[in-house]
């Protein structure tokens, strides 16, 4: 017996492999295997005998199946720790260079925007850049014979939707027509996008981007336009004491009209934004005019409201010391690594609206 138990946990010391191992369960443990034989003898013994012999068969039994189990687990455990040791990462290894992508000065600039008149507000509303005549010229009294609707300087689309020919659209205005056509006031709306003139030199491109704003409500009056732009205008250049200046204009759209413009200096030739004597213009604004409100079928005897439109490239040359419009739309990567924004400074409100 004794010889049996030593040759068999022997034998379970010495398998080198999982499967080494299950050979020796076999031989030892299993039907035909020694300790099963050396059981089958028991009956041809004397029962104090076979009672002794039993006990001392069955503890080598599970001695030998303990000694099994503790050899699996450790070649278990050994594999686990080769397998950790091959596959040990190295930390100190220096990264593989990443290249990051870059917000468009233009999309920072439309966050930036949206983000400032978001707080004071308003929502963000888009219409088509396709638009029909109607909703681009005519409902915002631009009349038939106004320059802006010259061939040569917009782009028509063949075909007729069902308010006029299909044009691309030359303003954000429009979507002020439809805002208003398809909600009721009180309205607070801000519409950034694309817009597109038959115009192209140093400084204009076909497709350049607005922002429009549009307020209508009972109360609505000159005072809300005004504070609503002086602050925009400091927050946006960062600028509290900002000098900011409405100067009497036209539109056909807005009556009163004025064009704002900003303090700034020209010393030395050396651009400078808040100090100074001299002003530059930066948007467009008025009261909305009761025929505009009329055409999208809301009272003007009852309602007034203001309207505003910024064009982005402008703002952003103006904030960002960019000095060719052309350089936003060539897609020059050395350009846009130099004057791109990381996707953390962005102010997101609006997360994708630029796509
Ligand atoms: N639509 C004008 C343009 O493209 C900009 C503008 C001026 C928009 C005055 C307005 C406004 O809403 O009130 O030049």
């Amino acid at each position: 017996m004794d010889k049996l138990k030593a040759d068999l946990l022997a034998q379970v010391q010495a398998a080198d492999s999982l499967q080494a191992l299950d050979e020796v369960r076999v031989a030892a443990l299993g039907k035909k295997g020694a300790i099963t034989a050396q059981m089958k003898n028991l009956g041809g013994l004397e029962p104090e005998q076979r009672k002794a012999a039993g006990q001392a068969l069955n503890a080598i039994k599970d001695d030998v199946a303990a000694a099994i189990e503790a050899k699996k687990t450790a070649m278990a455990d050994a594999e686990l720790n080769a397998k950790l040791l091959a596959e040990k990462i190295d930390v100190t290894l220096p990264t593989r260079p990443e290249r990051e992508g870059f917000i468009h000065p233009i999309s920072q600039t439309i966050e930036e925007v949206v983000a400032i008149l978001g707080e004071m507000g308003f929502e963000v509303a888009e219409g088509p850049e396709i638009e029909d005549d109607w909703y681009n010229f005519t409902a915002l009294n631009i009349p038939e014979d106004h320059p802006a609707r010259q061939e040569h300087d917009t782009f028509y689309l063949p075909g007729v939707g069902e308010k006029g020919r299909k044009v691309l659209r030359t303003h954000t205005s429009p979507v002020q027509i439809r805002t208003m056509m398809h909600s009721k006031p009180p309205l607070r709306i801000i519409a950034p996008g694309r817009t597109y003139r038959c115009d192209y030199d140093a400084t204009h491109s076909p497709m350049f981007h607005q922002i429009e704003g549009l307020v209508v409500d009972e109360t609505t009056h000159m005072g809300h336009l005004k504070g609503c732009l002086i602050d925009f205008c400091r927050a946006f250049f960062g600028v509290d004491e900002l000098p900011v200046r409405f100067r009497p204009s036209y539109f056909p759209f807005t009556e009163p009209s004025a064009e704002v413009d900003i303090g700034c200096s020209r010393k030395g030739g050396e651009f400078k934004i808040g100090h100074g004597e001299d002003w530059l213009e930066i948007l467009g604004c008025g009261m909305v005019n009761g025929k505009v409100l009329e055409n999208c079928g809301i009272d003007s005897t009852k309602y007034q409201g203001f309207a505003f439109g910024i064009g982005i490239e402008r703002l952003a040359m103006l904030k960002y010391g960019i000095p060719d419009l052309r350089t936003f739309y060539e897609s020059d990567l050395r350009w846009l690594r130099h004057y791109g924004f990381q996707a953390l400074d962005v102010p997101s409100m609006v997360g994708g609206l630029n796509q």
